[in-house]
């Protein structure tokens, strides 16, 4: 039986998949860059919806070109009725995530034109998605509660009215920009399940609303986004700064692992996970002390201390949801903000897979028998 010549790889581990130029990254120094900028100066610098238009167009935006992505998204920020009406019907007790997909997908039923070929019909996409897709997660966080969705704002900024239509409060302008900053560095991170995912889909030209669904739901799953929720978990089980070191070193003696550490890529400190140390300790200044990031500081001490010669260090999942919580995102929320954050990086993986389309259909390894009978049911 004729089988591949080249060998096989459980997870496609080390195998290119596509050439890309959206980002890069290198472990060893803990360097990550979108489209050739370091994310420390964009974190420092531009804002989601302009680190949005640079993944997906492959440069920064005029001031021009800005100011009119961000005008289109403020006008597509509201959802349908006939969506909102359907999520309404969804169980109070599912999981965001599922609520997500599901209204992400229901998108290309009043959308979907499949007009691959027009760059007007792509802009017009990669704007209600990103506008709608927050609308979406705040809807279904509203309406599991018993209450209305909240309409966007037209007073606020892209992170603002996310904050405010999750929570009904019109956040600070600091708490609304250490958003703005977590979801630029939550946008893109070379390839990764959800991204493969979406461009899987891509490559069948389906429409766009489509492609996002299915990385929604590839993302949903515990081995991709998560990790941070398990992080206050653990902080919550350690309970003190005193218990840091028993409960760690117990962890490590039964080869338990500690979330929020460690990395296939990064075998040092998560350039994400400094960036967010930093947003966390500034928005404690603004909102108060919080206990947990007492424990969290010992927690990676001792890991660092421990684990550190293995390559094992804080990655973006340590710190990200000591800062969710503080700006009021319950835990189950943590992954939707991943997607709210990552759609940027499907968007753009969508684009350049358009460019260079080829269907994706590798092949397999038959380990199965060569030739079977087929026994009739009353035998068998
Ligand atoms: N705590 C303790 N030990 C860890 C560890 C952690 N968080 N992460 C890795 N290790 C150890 C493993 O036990 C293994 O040790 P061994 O060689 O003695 O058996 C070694 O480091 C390699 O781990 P492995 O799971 O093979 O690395 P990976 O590259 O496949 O996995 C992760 C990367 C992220 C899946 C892994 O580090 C992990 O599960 N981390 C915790 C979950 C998490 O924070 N996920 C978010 C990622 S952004």
């Amino acid at each position: 039986m004729a089988q591949p010549a080249c060998e096989y790889k459980p997870g496609l581990e080390g195998i290119p998949v596509a050439q890309s130029s959206i980002s890069y990254v290198d472990g060893k120094e803990g360097i990550l860059k979108y489209r050739g900028i370091n994310i420390e100066e964009l974190a420092t610098k531009s804002t989601f919806l302009e680190t949005a238009f640079l993944l997906i167009w492959g440069r920064l935006p005029s001031k021009e070109e800005l100011d009119s992505f961000q005008t289109d998204i403020n006008n597509h920020r509201r959802i349908k009725y006939h969506i909102r009406d359907m999520m309404k019907c969804f169980p109070e007790s599912g999981h965001p995530m599922d609520a997500l997909q599901t209204s992400a997908a229901a998108l290309g039923l009043f959308y979907s034109r499949r007009a691959l070929d027009k760059e007007e019909y792509i802009r017009d996409a990669v704007v209600r998605i990103i506008a709608k897709i927050p609308t979406m997660v705040a809807a279904f966080s509203q309406m599991r509660q018993g209450n209305d969705s909240i309409k966007p704002s037209d007073d606020l900024n892209y992170s603002a009215n996310f904050l405010y239509m999750l929570t009904e409060k019109e956040p600070e302008p600091l708490e609304a920009r250490i958003f703005d900053v977590c979801l630029m560095l939550h946008a893109e991170h070379t390839m990764n399940a959800s991204t493969f995912s979406a461009m899987v889909t891509a490559s069948t030209l389906t429409d766009p609303y489509a492609v996002v669904a299915s990385a929604v739901g590839t993302l949903a799953g515990p081995l991709h986004g998560g990790a941070n929720e398990e992080v206050l978990t653990m902080l919550e089980e350690i309970g003190s700064v005193e218990n840091v070191r028993p409960y760690i070193e117990d962890c490590i003696k039964n080869k338990k692992k500690i979330m929020g550490f460690g990395h296939r890529v990064y075998k040092v400190k998560d350039p994400r996970a400094k960036i967010l140390q930093q947003l966390a300790e500034r928005l404690f200044e603004l909102t108060g002390h919080d206990e947990y990031y007492d424990i969290a500081l010992e927690v990676e001490k001792v890991v660092t201390e421990q684990l550190g010669h293995k390559g094992i260090y804080a990655n973006v999942d340590f710190y990200s949801g000591l800062v969710y919580r503080k700006l009021g995102i319950k835990p189950d929320l943590f992954t939707p903000m991943f997607a709210i954050s990552r759609v940027a990086g499907w968007l753009a993986h969508w684009r350049e897979q358009l460019a260079v389309n080829r269907i994706f259909r590798p092949t397999q390894v038959y380990v199965g028998e060569a030739d079977a009978v087929y026994v009739p049911i009353e035998e068998r």
